[in-house]
């Protein structure tokens, strides 16, 4: 029997030693470079969210000339505001058509396949935008954005699967939050490298977007160095091959291949409901707490909160967000962060939305709101997924969870602009009213409230977390 040994232990006892050994060192070189070599797809994740928030002013330019060139005088603004709209949101429909076939996909080819077939969308979605300004440019810029961001949604189901798969359990909540650090420095690297001084001018504005490839092609590389994860090669009925790999890994495994569950039966079971809400409800909660607000259009809502420079604030939201994301990692019980995180959201959501000393204060405000998601709601959801369920399910979950998490990013990045119109309009009425014009400033941040106070919604989900009980951490 090759697989003897295959299966040290299920419970919660800690990592299991690897087969025929003492245990091994929890964080051994190959299983560091595995995970780092992983999350080289969330950084590429990560740099297409926030990506397209500084050039908006340039590319806006670019497209009302190749509207000139075409029809002969630029767009009428509303039809600036929709390409521009749609340029931002038709990423997270791409994300939201792959998230699903996410786990299929890679019950398919397997985690690491998956992955290193992701970086195809990478490529394509990168050169085209890259290359935008050899054509039409909105088209070029919409149609990259949309297969970017099919990569993006490939990527969010299959990193935290693939590196749940290969942590060893003591590990498994630190490393899961690695593919949240690798999209919070995504973002950052792309707010930093639009900045005007780098690569936000109308020359240099291409080769922003062709940097997305770079995390791709440096994973291509990366990747085929290592292993394939030991379940899923256990699951396949590989089991000398899963041997070989736990050997390097400390990883556990279940009691052998796991029948799969598919997505229907995963939605019927009773079996798996609770574990399904609180993932499906963590999910909720982190996208219509309005984060990607910030992310997509930080720079017009600094604009129009009467920030000087609006850059400042915009790479202010990402250093926050990364400072948060790696100082708070596992400080405290993931409830207690989730919870912490999101009633933090809404205490910023309350200033933001009630105050009349805008500026400063709205400013950190902001910033808070940041740090506060990045705590619990942002990086909790990824990884509690691939925890509460055993390896049958699994897939199909992280799938499902995968696509509600891109369909309520859609919801916010096409809500938004529309939102600021309203807020904008209903503002200045009641400033009008009022006679209180500080009124006005106020529209573009105080939307975000409106969002942050959806944190109450979350909060029920986390609550029911809390009131069910930590759920067995399940191994397999
Ligand atoms: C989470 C969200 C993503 C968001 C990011 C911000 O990863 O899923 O949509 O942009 O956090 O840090």
């Amino acid at each position: 029997d090759e697989g003897g040994g295959l299966c040290p232990q299920e419970d919660e006892g800690g990592p299991a030693a690897a087969p025929g050994g003492s245990p091994p060192p929890a964080l051994t070189p190959a299983l560091a470079l595995t995970v780092f070599a992983a999350a080289l797809g969330s950084l590429g994740f990560g740099f297409n969210i926030g990506v397209i928030n500084a050039p908006q002013k340039l590319l806006e330019g670019e497209y009302n000339a190749t509207w000139a060139q075409r029809w002969g005088s630029p767009p009428p603004p509303q039809t600036l505001s929709l390409l521009w709209a749609l340029s931002v949101a038709i990423f997270s429909v791409g994300g939201m058509g792959t998230a699903l076939a996410g786990g299929a996909v890679a019950e398919r080819l397997g985690r690491k396949g998956a992955l290193l077939a992701s970086n195809g969308l990478a490529v394509v979605g990168g050169a085209l935008m890259g290359g935008a300004k050899l054509g039409p440019t909105y088209i070029l810029i919409i149609l990259g954005r949309f297969i970017v961001g099919a990569y993006s949604g490939l990527v969010s189901v299959l990193v935290p699967l693939y590196v749940g798969e290969v942590a060893p359990l003591r590990l498994r909540g630190a490393l899961g939050t690695l593919h949240q650090l690798g999209i919070v420095i995504g973002i950052l690297v792309a707010q930093v490298l639009g900045l005007r001084a780098l690569l936000g001018t109308p020359r240099a504005w291409p080769a922003l977007f062709g940097a997305g490839l770079l995390p791709a092609a440096l994973q291509l590389l990366l990747l085929p160095l290592c292993p394939e994860s030991p379940r899923f090669l256990l699951a396949r009925g590989q089991r000398g091959r899963a041997r070989r790999v736990l050997l390097a890994f400390p990883a556990e495994l279940g009691r052998g291949p796991a029948p799969k569950v598919g997505l229907l039966e995963l939605c019927r079971s009773r079996r798996y409901r609770q574990p399904l809400i609180v993932t499906l409800g963590l999910q909720l909660a982190q996208q219509l707490s309005g984060i990607n607000a910030i992310f997509y259009y930080s720079t017009s809502i600094f604009e129009g909160a009467g920030l000087q420079d609006p850059a400042v604030g915009t790479i202010g939201t990402g250093v926050v967000n990364v400072v948060a994301t790696v100082v708070l990692v596992e400080r405290a019980g993931r409830r207690v962060l989730q919870l912490l995180g999101l009633l933090g959201m809404m205490g910023c959501a309350t200033t933001l939305l009630g105050g009349p000393f805008w500026g400063a204060v709205a400013l950190a405000s902001a910033l808070a709101f940041v740090g506060f998601f990045a705590v619990g709601p942002g990086p909790l959801p990824w990884f509690v997924g691939s925890e509460l369920f055993p390896p049958g399910p699994r897939a199909a979950a992280l799938g499902l969870a995968g696509l509600l998490n891109w369909a309520s990013n859609t919801a916010v990045a096409m809500a938004f602009p529309a939102m600021q119109g309203f807020w904008g309009d209903f503002g200045e009425g009641l400033a009008v009213a009022m006679a209180f014009p500080a009124m006005q400033v106020p529209k573009n941040l105080g939307i975000l409230g409106i969002w942050g106070f959806l944190g109450f919604f979350g909060i029920f989900f986390g609550g029911f977390w809390v009131i069910l009980g930590d759920f067995p951490v399940i191994i397999g």
